[in-house]
């Protein structure tokens, strides 16, 4: 009873930030993602009956403590659902650094759910479901199982919120090149973060304008409207930033060499590239452009002050075992 699965990282471009649940990790407001290509997860799942306990073997390294606890606790959720009462062995590997603004938790925990499920021969679980069931590992994951272009809605139940494909990977050639300044593990993980999000002041006002971006930006990506869509994905990614800056205690992911980065991307859009900005809970900037400007775009940043290295990602696939 073995599967593996691959399943891509995602970056957003409505974010998710803060739960109106924490436990069902039911999302504050629907947010809106792109599948990275190539950066991805590939893990092996093998239920035996053998086993006392789960093992986690993570980038080649046994784990005990944190990361098999959380692993664990959604293999329960796994377990749970199919009335599986094995242990399992566990191997996972990123093809990307952890911890810097390259969600790994997105693509880890949506390879998790697909080689479970497929380990344990489930084919009646349908996309959708697994959806939600990744969504209980890591929010963001529920939108790295669909194809291309997804979108995760936000829901009071846990069966309502479930991410699926609005577009696939070739309805538009967008790249997302990745400036990473820096590669160190964050120190205030997504997991610690959004339980400070209502901290802010702010955070009601983000949430309440979300539904609106979200459908400005769905609606600017299927016109491949670049314009539309660099705004109000800037708008949305300094949004969250400002809650983060606002909560109690603070929280500051920015670092200099980021604001270099966003500042130049401003300048070359006004001087006609068609790019523009997100950052998630890291200081890396995600430069979302057109094919067409990608080797401008990561020529440029790699003469910027503080750019230590720069990766491309197209438009990428949904999971798949
Ligand atoms: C800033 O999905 O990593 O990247 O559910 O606690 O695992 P957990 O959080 P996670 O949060 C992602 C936050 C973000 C924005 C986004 O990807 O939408």
């Amino acid at each position: 009873m073995h599967a593996t699965a691959y399943a891509n990282s995602n970056i957003a471009f409505i974010k998710y930030w803060g739960n109106r649940d924490e436990t069902l990790r039911l999302p504050s407001n629907s947010s809106l993602s792109m599948n990275l290509n190539g950066v991805f997860t590939r893990t092996t799942v093998h239920w035996d009956d053998t086993l006392k306990q789960d093992h986690l073997i993570l980038n080649g390294q046994d784990q005990t403590g944190e990361p098999l606890m959380r692993v664990s606790q959604h293999l329960d959720a796994i377990r749970k659902r199919l009335n599986l009462t094995s242990y399992a062995q566990v191997d996972s590997e990123n093809n990307f650094p952890m911890g810097a603004g390259i969600a790994s938790s997105a693509s880890s925990f949506a390879a998790l759910t697909v080689a479970g499920f497929t380990a344990a021969g489930a084919s009646e679980v349908s996309e959708r479901e697994m959806t939600t069931i990744a969504r209980l590992g890591s929010g963001s994951a529920s939108r790295s199982i669909p194809t291309g272009f997804v979108e995760w809605h936000a829901a009071d139940r846990h069966e309502d919120s479930y991410a699926e494909s609005i577009a696939t990977p070739d309805h538009w050639d967008l790249v997302d090149v990745i400036a990473i300044v820096s590669s160190a593990h964050k120190e205030v993980g997504s997991k610690q973060g959004h339980p400070s999000a209502n901290t802010s002041d702010l955070q009601s006002a983000r949430v309440a304008g979300a539904d609106d971006r979200l459908q400005i930006c769905k609606t600017a990506i299927l016109d491949h409207d670049f314009d539309t869509f660099a705004e109000v994905v800037e708008r949305d990614s300094n949004l969250m930033h400002a809650v983060m800056m606002t909560s109690r205690p603070a929280l500051f992911y920015w670092q200099p060499a980021s604001l270099t980065v966003m500042s130049a991307v401003r300048r070359w859009r006004a001087d006609g590239l068609q790019v523009c900005y997100t950052l998630d809970a890291g200081p890396n900037v995600h430069c979302l452009c057109t094919a067409r400007d990608a080797e401008t775009i990561q020529r440029e940043l790699s003469t910027l002050d503080g750019v230590k290295d720069v990766r491309f990602a197209a438009v990428g696939a949904g999971a798949r075992s």
